[in-house]
């Protein structure tokens, strides 16, 4: 697994760095608001884990996922819900998107129709990486832990195929691997 790896694009103490600022900033922006995570599977679940801890305000959380890519390394642009949130209600909600990877950005621009649709009291988008180099769809994250190169990275949640998720830094896959 690890040998698949060309280099490590964002350590595992530059994660921990980010995901601090970003609580912290959350934290203070969504005092007496009426926070709800919403972590898109399967990306970004370490770190929704780790940025929930970060932050020290009540919240809740819930999950959807979307597919736009099938196994390969560029979205196929035609998005759909696999899974919606458990709760039908979003009125009156502060929702933040949490998501691995702000890439064409096709998936958070549909994301952000369908929830808008849902009159909530807001809605933001946290990213942790950001490729801006290949945006396609009119998104912008509100809080984004780094801008990254045009590379296809794996780790820490983001995979290939499926795999690769496991590993505790962000990395760019050698291009053998998917090529
Ligand atoms: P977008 O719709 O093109 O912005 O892609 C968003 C989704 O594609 C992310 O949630 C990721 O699951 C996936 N993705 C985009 N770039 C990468 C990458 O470099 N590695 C792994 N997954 C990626
Ligand atoms: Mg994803």
């Amino acid at each position: 697994m690890f040998n698949d790896i060309e280099r490590v694009l964002v350590s595992e103490e530059e994660l921990s760095a980010i995901v601090k600022r970003l609580g912290a900033q959350i934290t203070e922006d969504y005092r007496d608001k009426n926070l709800v995570l919403v972590s898109v599977l399967k990306g970004s679940v370490l770190f929704m884990a780790d940025l929930m801890r970060e932050i020290k305000i009540p919240c809740t959380i819930d999950f959807m996922s979307v597919s736009s890519y099938g196994s390969g390394t560029k979205t196929s642009g035609v998005v759909k819900i696999i899974k919606d949130l458990d709760t039908d209600v979003v009125e009156g909600a502060d929702l933040l998107i949490v998501e691995d990877i702000l890439d064409s950005g096709v998936t958070l621009e549909y994301l952000m129709k369908v929830l808008s649709a849902r009159n909530p009291k807001s809605i933001k988008i946290c990213t942790l990486l950001d490729k801006p180099e290949r945006r396609k769809a009119n998104v912008k994250a509100d809080y984004a832990g780094t801008q990254i190169p045009d590379a296809f990275v794996v780790g820490y949640g983001l995979d290939y195929d499926e795999k690769y998720r496991n590993l505790p830094y962000i990395g760019a896959l050698k291009p053998e691997v998917y090529e």
